[in-house]
Order: C-alpha cells, then sequence, then structure tokens
C-alpha cells in the first residue's frame, strides 16, 4: 500500500498517474482531506486505518511529496523562512519518527538543488555544498532535511529531482518556464523527466532496493542553449530567446542564488535503465502543446 501526501502538487499528480497505471493499491491525501502536517491528525488518521481492508496503513510505504516549494520560485522562500522550515524539515523530521515507530517506509522527495558547480557530477556520497550558508533558503532545507531523515529512520528512501519537464504546459513545467520568460540564462544542468521520476521511484520500490538517497534525473545533462534549439527546431522555430550576458548579470535580478549541476546517476542505474536527458527532451517536446 502507498500514501501519497500532497497529492494537489506537480511531482505528487505524475507519482498517482504511475501507481494508477500500474494498478498498485494507493491513498492520496491532500491538507483539504485531512490536515496531515498537523501530526496528531495525521497520527489519528493512521491509526483508525491500521489494518482496515480497505486502507491499511500498516506496513505502507508513504511518498512524501508534500513541501514548501515558494511560489512562484524558490525566491519566495527567502521571505517565508517560516513555512519553508516546516514544509521542507519539521513536517518529514515528524514523518521520519512516525514511520520508524509504525512499520511503514518514508520515501521523501528531495532535490539536487544542494549542489552547484561543475567540479564533478555529483554522486549520493557527496556532501551538499549549496545550503543556508552560499546557497538558497530553500535549498539549505531540503540538505537539512536529508539529514535528519537519515539521522531519525536510516530505513528511508530519499529521491532527488531535479528541474522537472514533460509534454504538457503548464507553469511548473522547465520546458514552459524557458518558453514564457523575458530573458533566459545559459547553465548546464541534469533535468528530470516528470515521469520518468514517478516511474523510476516505483520501479526502485517494488524491487525493493537498499534504502538510502537515490538521484533521480535523466541520464546526462544539457545546457539552457541546447534546450532552446530543440525546442526551435521542435515548436517554435520563430521565435527570438534573449540571453543574460552572464550568471552575474541573471543573480543580480533574482533573490536567491540558484544552483547549476550535475548529478550522477550510476547508483540508480544498477537496478533500473535510466534515458538520456535528449532523448526525454525530444520526445516531450514532439508532444508538446502550448495551447
Ligand atoms: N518542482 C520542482 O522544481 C522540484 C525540484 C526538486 C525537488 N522538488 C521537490 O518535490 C516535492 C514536491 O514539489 P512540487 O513541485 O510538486 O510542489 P507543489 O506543486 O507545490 O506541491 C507541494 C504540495 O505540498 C502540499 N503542502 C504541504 N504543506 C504545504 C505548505 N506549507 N505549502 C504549500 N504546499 C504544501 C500541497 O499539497 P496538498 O495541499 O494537496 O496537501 C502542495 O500541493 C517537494 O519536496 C519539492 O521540494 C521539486
Amino acid at each position: 500500500m502507498y500514501i501519497v501526501l500532497g497529492k494537489s502538487g506537480y511531482i505528487a499528480k505524475a507519482i498517482i498517474s504511475e501507481l494508477k497505471k500500474r494498478n498498485l493499491h494507493y491513498l492520496a491525501l491532500s491538507r483539504s482531506d485531512i490536515d496531515y502536517t498537523n501530526f496528531k491528525e495525521f497520527q489519528n488518521f493512521y491509526h483508525i486505518n491500521y489494518n482496515s481492508p480497505s486502507t491499511p496503513t500498516k506496513n505502507s510505504k508513504i511518498i512524501n511529496c508534500a513541501g514548501y516549494v515558494g511560489k512562484p520560485n524558490v525566491d519566495a522562500c527567502e521571505s517565508n523562512k517560516g513555512d519553508t522550515i516546516m514544509g521542507n524539515v519539521v513536517f518529514p523530521t515528524n514523518l521520519a519518527n512516525h514511520c520508524s515507530t509504525n512499520s511503514s517506509t518514508l520515501v521523501q522527495i528531495s532535490s539536487g538543488c544542494i549542489y552547484d558547480g561543475y567540479d564533478k557530477d555529483f554522486s549520493e556520497e557527496d556532501p551538499p555544498n549549496f545550503t543556508f550558508n552560499n546557497g538558497s533558503f530553500y535549498s539549505g532545507t531540503k540538505a537539512l532535511c536529508e539529514r535528519m531523515i537519515l539521522k531519525h529512520n536510516p530505513r528511508s528512501y530519499i529521491f532527488r529531482l531535479r528541474i522537472p519537464f514533460d509534454h504538457i504546459n503548464h507553469q511548473r513545467n522547465y520546458l514552459t518556464k524557458l518558453m514564457n520568460y523575458d530573458t533566459l540564462v545559459n547553465v548546464t544542468n541534469s533535468l528530470s523527466h516528470r515521469g520518468d521520476f514517478a516511474k523510476y521511484i516505483i520501479d526502485l520500490l517494488e524491487q525493493n532496493v537498499p534504502f538510502g538517497i537515490y538521484n533521480l534525473t535523466n541520464k546526462g545533462s544539457v545546457s539552457t542553449e541546447e534546450v532552446v534549439d530543440l525546442i526551435k527546431e521542435t515548436i517554435l522555430p520563430n521565435k527570438v530567446f534573449n540571453f543574460f550576458n552572464s550568471l552575474d548579470s541573471f543573480h543580480k535580478e533574482v533573490k536567491a542564488p540558484r544552483s547549476n549541476c550535475i548529478l550522477d546517476t550510476s547508483k540508480a542505474e544498477k537496478y533500473i535503465n535510466i534515458r538520456s536527458v535528449r532523448e526525454a527532451l525530444e520526445d516531450s517536446l514532439s508532444h508538446f502543446s502550448i495551447f
């Protein structure tokens, strides 16, 4: 049994759709169903449903897609630090404790934005280098969340997502963002196809792979200019894209610094096949509808 928290969210929707596709038994919860962020309320709900044939919460895998990501972007986390800490650190830590005492498994959605720089492709073993002191407040909370979860419940999964995209026009889709921003910054990054990310998570969970952290981006990396070229080749041949002259001029426009990095996916690739970022981008753009 899977329990998905944060059901109205962008990533939760892809995971729910993957669970549905496979006919796996799941229960998806939104704060509008029960306020699972109120820990007493969540525990009451959990115990009422423990062993119930329709919603057996015993031995469940709780996929926590809930979090405070800042809208319209992570700059909002700089001015809402309390909500960011509560949503991204306190709540998942409580959940980790809950899972360790209730025979359930925590599956936490994390982020690759805890790394910055191109000295190497970052593996799960590398300590975060883009957190509270030099990164954004959001990235700081995501790094702290990983540490707290593994400290409180090492029998958990942490799956790292990075810059999601797919074929569906949506304000959270990286491709939609590139098509709509006035000016772009040319940087190289790993990216995660949203549906692939959901599929890979369920593949790994169904195989009961060892607990721990997994980088789950598509294979390889791509620069903004390369993605723009693909967009022009496929759907917007006449659109003019403008770029900042430098990363510094971009950083003057935003409140929080942004991370740029490449993640090493070889740990997950021991268990699953991961398609390349280029293939996933071409696939998404070939089905993309801008209307
Ligand atoms: N999107 C990205 O670019 C990205 C990249 C890397 C990692 N992630 C991680 O992926 C996870 C899901 O992100 P997402 O992009 O799906 O975000 P999202 O669309 O904002 O969804 C998050 C969901 O969390 C729930 N929630 C619980 N407490 C909340 C609070 N205080 N404020 C706002 N929402 C709250 C809400 O669902 P209900 O109201 O239905 O309960 C909300 O829809 C997060 O852990 C995020 O850090 C996202």
